[in-house]
This record gives structure tokens, sequence and C-alpha cells, in this order.
């Protein structure tokens, strides 16, 4: 039996994005923190990174007056080796490239060196916790914890078991997040009972991305420039931004490679469609590499939301969200839809599907029959949670 108490080391496996975004809460919230990654070089670069945020949070008034960020880079640590990284550790988290056996080796590595206690935290996006623990010596302690993109500022962390975690490991990381600071305050830990790889947030976010591929690859047949299919969304402000600037925003190789995990688990129906894989095979990752859909290379691109190529319609994401949502109430992933739209509120900066869903599902499964009618992407059919109405009485 672990306890909360006795948390005190904790590592990040991996300095990217996500590594350093999370090293930065965990120092913030007081734990000591081992930095690890494969090269000095990009190590050194997630330490700067951390060092940059604090002074962002200090200059929001974010971090306890008098302490210099010299003393809370004093419990930051970095290393480039593993197995001697993790002795002592009580927590890892683990934030290194989306890759099953990539994971499965981190896990069983970190599993065979550190403490008995220790519990292992992925931070996966598609992949189920009990894949990445079963040749582990440690399942039982193996959790995933799925933060979002900047972690400092997106509350949210979705929390989840695989088949052999206790609930204490469970417990324990539901705790840990709530612990872990944010930027714009309490963190949403969030606790999901059964296995759902993908969890909520991917589980919503991945569905769209079907009917996305499909009307980009419609658009480059009819030679629709992508700004237009962006202004088509920001028209209704349903999305943050255009589905082409978000793609790139989050990079075209993480969508690609989500899409052919979620191919495998799910259905043929998540194949990236033409475009997607061209764009990846050119190299053009979008924001981080400078191209993508769009020139990144002097800034945000700036799109003209005045011109529309009037072919998609942002309805359909919402649509495809809600029978996504009721498929997890159906599933018993969740027992209430109010977690779920809170989660996308607090994780995606995005208002949940069920809000405007309990007006609109009617029409909205109507939708999704014509589209798949023309599409023949049988994913999307319309559950008989969603047809029905049912789920309106679950919201708790
Ligand atoms: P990234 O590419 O920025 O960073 C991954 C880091 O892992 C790299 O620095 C790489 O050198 C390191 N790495 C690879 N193999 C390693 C190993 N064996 N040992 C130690 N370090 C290793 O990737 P990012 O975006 O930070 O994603 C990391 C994880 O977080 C992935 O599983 C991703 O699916 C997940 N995630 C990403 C989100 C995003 O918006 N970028 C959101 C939520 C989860």
């Amino acid at each position: 039996m672990v306890d909360i108490s006795n948390i005190k080391n904790i590592a990040v496996v991996g300095a990217g994005v996500m590594g350093y975004g999370i090293a930065q809460v965990a120092l913030m919230a007081g734990y000591d923190v081992t930095l690890v990654d494969v090269k000095e070089n990009i190590v050194n670069n997630g330490l700067a990174k951390i060092k940059e945020g604090l002074k962002k949070a200090q200059i929001k008034g974010k971090l306890e007056e008098g302490v210099p960020i010299s003393n809370i880079m004093s419990r930051c640590i970095t290393s480039i080796d593993l197995s001697s990284a993790v002795k002592e550790s009580d927590f890892v988290f683990e934030a290194i490239v989306e890759k099953l056996d990539v994971k499965k080796q981190v896990c069983n590595l970190v599993m065979e060196n550190s403490p008995p206690h220790c519990i292992f935290a992925s931070n996966t996006s598609t992949f189920r916790i009990t894949d990445i623990a079963k040749d582990s010596n440690k399942p039982e302690n193996v959790i995933g914890m799925h933060f979002f993109l900047p972690v400092v500022l997106q509350c949210c962390v979705e929390v989840m078991k695989g088949e052999k975690t206790t609930d204490n490991a469970l417990d324990i990381g539901v705790e840990i997040g709530k612990r872990l600071s944010c930027l714009k305050g309490k963190r949403f830990s969030v606790r999901i009972e059964k296995e759902s790889p993908g969890f909520i947030a991917n589980r919503l976010l991945m569905p769209p991305i079907i009917y996305l591929s499909w009307i980009f690859d419609i658009a480059f047949e009819k030679g629709i420039p992508w700004e237009q299919i962006d202004a088509d969304a920001e028209a209704r402000k349903l999305i943050p931004m255009g589905p082409c600037e978000l793609t790139d925003y989050l990079g075209v190789d993480t969508t690609y490679n989500v899409l052919k995990s979620y191919e495998k688990m799910f259905s043929p129906d998540f194949a990236p469609g033409k475009v997607l894989t061209d764009l990846v095979l050119k190299g053009y990752l979008g924001r981080k590499s400078g191209r993508g859909f769009h020139d990144w290379t002097t800034g945000k691109p700036k799109i003209n939301l005045n011109i529309k190529a009037g072919i998609l319609n942002p309805e359909m994401t919402m649509a495809i969200m809600l029978n996504e949502g009721c498929k997890l109430l159906e599933d018993g992933i969740v027992s209430g839809y109010k977690i779920i739209d809170d989660v996308m509120l607090a994780g995606a900066s995005m208002p949940g599907p069920f809000g405007p869903g309990k007006r609109n599902y009617e029409k909205w499964s109507k939708m999704l029959e014509d589209f798949v009618e023309i599409s023949d992407k049988k994913y999307l059919k319309p559950c008989n949670l969603m047809k029905s109405g049912g789920f309106i009485k679950m919201r708790r």
C-alpha cells in the first residue's frame, strides 16, 4: 500500500513539450524532480524551458513570494541514464514518443530499477495501459495519466487504470494529479474507473478526424485552399481553430500516428486519408516544422474568415463527439455525461457535446446517418443511446 505522503521524488521520462511541462508543474508543487531523456542537449533544452516557464509564472504572481527561481530549479536534476535516474523515484511520469514498444521498454526498465512502491504513470494518447504494463514486473503499479498541452495552462489530467492496476495506485495518481500546479487554477484530476484507450478527451476528439480527413481529401480534389476550410469552421465558433490550423498546431504527424493507432484498435475508418499521409511523407508536420497545411515560418497563419469553402459543417464534429460520448456511456467508461463535458472544457478548452446535444440529438443522428450513407464510414453510425436521447437521463 503506497501512502501519498511518501511520494517526494518524481522522475519525468521524456523532456519534450509534455515532459518539461509536467516537470515544471511538479516542481511548482514542491516535488524533487529528475528529468530524463536520451541526449544531454534534449534534457538541457527541457531544463531551459522549465526555467522560462517559471519566469512567466513568477511574472503572473503564481510562485510563492520571495522564493527565487534558482531555489525551485535546485530541486530539478537531469539524467540520460534511466536505470540510475529512477533508483530513488517514488513516482515516474512517462512522456516519451508515442510508440508502444518504446513505452513498454521504458516501463520495464523503470519498474526493474525503481523502489517496489514506485508508480509508473504513462501520458500515452492512445495505448492501453494494460499493454504498456504487460511485461513489467509490477503491472499493478502502472497507471495512465493524460495531460493536455500546454501542461501549465490546461488544468485537466485524466487518470486511468490498466487491467492489473490496484485501486491504491489509481488513488495515488488521482491525488498527485490534484496536487500538481496549474496556472489557471486548481488542477482537475479525473478518475476513470474502466480502461479506455484515448481516455475521455481523445476518444471524443479523434472520431471527428475521420470526417475532417474525408473533407481534406475532397477539398484537395476540388482544389479548395486550406484557409477556406478553416474559415468554414471558424465562422461557427464551435471549435477554437479551423481544422487545418489545429492539425498544424498539434503536429500533423501526431494526428497521423494517433489515427494509425485508432485504425488498429477501433476501426479501419480511422486510416489517415491521402492529404494527411502526403503531408507526413513530405515532412510538412505543421507548426514545429514551419510548414503543414499552412506556412508557420513567420508565426501563426493569418486566416481570412470571409472566404468560405462551404463544404465543412462544424456541427458534424459536435454530432460525432456526442455519438462517441454516448458510446463511452454505453460501455460504462463513465457513468454520467457531466464528467465528459467537464473534461472537454478543462482539457481541450472547448464545450462538450452534451449541452447542445440535448436539443439536437435527433437532427445530429440524422446528419450522421446521411454522412455514413455517402462516405461509408460506418464507425460514425449513431449509437442507440444517442438516437434515443437516453443519455439525457444520465447527467451526474
Ligand atoms: P516530444 O516529441 O516533444 O517529446 C518526446 C521526448 O521523448 C523526446 O524528447 C525524445 O527524445 C524522448 N524520448 C524518446 N524515447 C525515449 C526514451 N527511451 N527514454 C527517454 N526519453 C525518450 O513528444 P510530446 O508531444 O511531449 O509527447 C510525449 C507523450 O505525450 C506522447 O506519448 C504523446 O502522445 C503524449 N501527449 C502529447 C500531447 C501533445 O499535445 N503533444 C498531449 C497529451 C499527451
